[in-house]
Formats: C-alpha cells, sequence, structure tokens
C-alpha cells in the first residue's frame, strides 16, 4: 500500500492543443495512469457507424447505449476501453469518419451519460493497479467528471496553430468544425472550468507545455 496521497490530473482543451502529448509525459513522470476519454468518445463512435445508428436517431441511439459492455484494459501506463471485450483499434477510431461523426454522438446527453461512470471508475482501475493517481484528459474532465480533481488544467491555442500542428502530424480532420461543436453543445460544452490553471500553449514548446504543469504536481508531492 502506498504512503502517497492519490492524486487526480484533469486536463481539458480543444483539439491539438496539446493534451495527449503532456499527459502521456506527466504519467510518466509522476507514475500516473494515463486515461484519453476521447478515445473512449471514438471508440463509441466506431461501435455506432459499425452498427449503421445515425446520430440524429435517438431511440436507436439510446437502444445501443443500453447494451454497451465497458470494460478497461490497463497497457503500459494508459488506459484502453474494450467495448463488448475488444479495444477498437487506433487505426480505426482515429479515421476520417470517426472525426467527422465523433462530436455529434458526443453531444447527446444519453452517450455522456454511458460514459460517466465508466470514467470516473478509472481512478479505482488506477488504484488497483498501483499508480500513484491518475491524469484524464478530455472536454469536461475539470467540469464535470472530475471537478474536485487535485489539479485542474486547461490548454488552448490559436486555432491556425492547433491546425498546422494536426496537419504536421498528417491528420485529416476539420478540427475547427469539431470545437465549434463541443464549445456549443448544452451538456458538458468545452469551456475553461471556474478554478483551472489555463495555459496559451500558441507559442509554448511541449516542454514548456508540461513543465509548467509538472511544477505545481511536483511541489504538492514533495510536501
Ligand atoms: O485528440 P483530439 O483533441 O483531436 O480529440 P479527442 O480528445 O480524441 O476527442 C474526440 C472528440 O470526443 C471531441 O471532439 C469531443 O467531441 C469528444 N469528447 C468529449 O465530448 N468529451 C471528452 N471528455 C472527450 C472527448
Ligand atoms: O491531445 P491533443 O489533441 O490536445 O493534442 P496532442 O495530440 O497532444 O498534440 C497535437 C500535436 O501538436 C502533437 O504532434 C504535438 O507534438 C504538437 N504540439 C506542439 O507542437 N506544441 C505544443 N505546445 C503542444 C503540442
Amino acid at each position: 500500500m502506498s504512503h502517497f496521497p492519490f492524486i487526480t490530473v484533469a486536463i481539458d482543451g480543444g483539439a491539438a492543443s496539446g493534451k495527449s502529448s503532456s499527459s502521456r509525459t506527466l504519467s510518466e513522470r509522476f507514475n500516473l495512469l494515463h486515461v484519453d476519454t476521447g478515445s473512449f468518445y471514438r471508440a463509441i463512435t466506431a461501435e455506432f457507424l459499425r452498427r449503421n445508428v445515425p446520430a440524429t436517431d435517438l431511440p436507436a441511439v439510446q437502444a445501443v447505449v443500453a447494451g454497451l459492455q465497458l470494460s478497461t484494459r490497463v497497457n503500459g501506463r494508459s488506459a484502453m476501453m474494450a467495448v463488448g471485450g475488444s479495444v477498437v483499434p487506433e487505426a480505426e477510431i482515429r479515421r476520417r469518419e470517426v472525426n467527422d461523426h465523433v462530436s455529434h454522438f458526443a453531444a447527446i446527453p444519453e452517450v455522456r451519460t454511458a460514459l460517466l461512470a465508466y470514467q470516473r471508475g478509472q481512478a479505482g482501475v488506477a488504484r488497483e493497479r498501483g499508480f500513484r493517481g491518475l491524469v484524464m484528459e478530455g472536454r469536461d474532465i475539470g467540469s464535470v467528471i472530475f471537478p474536485d480533481a487535485t489539479f485542474r488544467f486547461f490548454l488552448h491555442a490559436d486555432p491556425l496553430e492547433r491546425a498546422r500542428r494536426r496537419a504536421r502530424e498528417g491528420g485529416d480532420d476539420s478540427i475547427a468544425e469539431r470545437d465549434r461543436l463541443d464549445s456549443s453543445r448544452k451538456t458538458a460544452p468545452l469551456a475553461c472550468p471556474p478554478g483551472a490553471i489555463s495555459i496559451d500553449t500558441t507559442f509554448l514548446t511541449l516542454p514548456e507545455v508540461v513543465e509548467t504543469m509538472a511544477a505545481p504536481i511536483a511541489a504538492q508531492l514533495s510536501r
């Protein structure tokens, strides 16, 4: 049993603001379970697409959601969500069709509710596996999933710079449109929650972004 306090780090922000890269580095530095909730919304979207259920057909969406069997596999320091016992492959959840549909499914309250308890349950997974805490990234982690997180960060950057970053990765993605949908939805919109530490990453290198977040975490852990 660890004598360290369990810490939760919530990181929210728009597409290509730097969430995944910085979360991964923090998870290694502080031995935290890394939970990328965007990959959960992507996996569920892939499932809806596989079943030919459009986001406009609410009864069909609800029927799929009611039957979802979600479980977790831990791969290194990353929590992977399995749907019906299988983890949806990376290549599938990052494909163009998923990029185009994910924000429409993520705006549906029943879809968000289906993932709420599952996401909170990742803290238990992190404890069971002996991690010192968890770092969870998404759009509503500091506002809805873990409003009492030990640390809450909100990353943002100029939209042109974010589009350049995604293009450099070779991504085929309309991030401006996803941001528009994510920020304007009624349930759990993308926004900096009151009290979160807001970081503009436009002119920061990735190590600088990580350092800005790591400094207060390291200070707390050394107390
Ligand atoms: O990596 P990127 O920032 O481009 O996207 P992502 O984190 O993989 O998230 C994909 C989509 O899932 C977002 O555009 C949101 O529509 C949705 N999402 C959400 O609604 N809430 C979260 N906590 C995480 C993702
Ligand atoms: O997870 P999210 O979509 O917020 O962003 P990411 O996948 O961590 O970052 C998108 C791309 O931007 C990656 O290739 C990062 O290396 C890059 N990046 C950067 O060049 N400078 C930063 N300050 C942050 C991210």
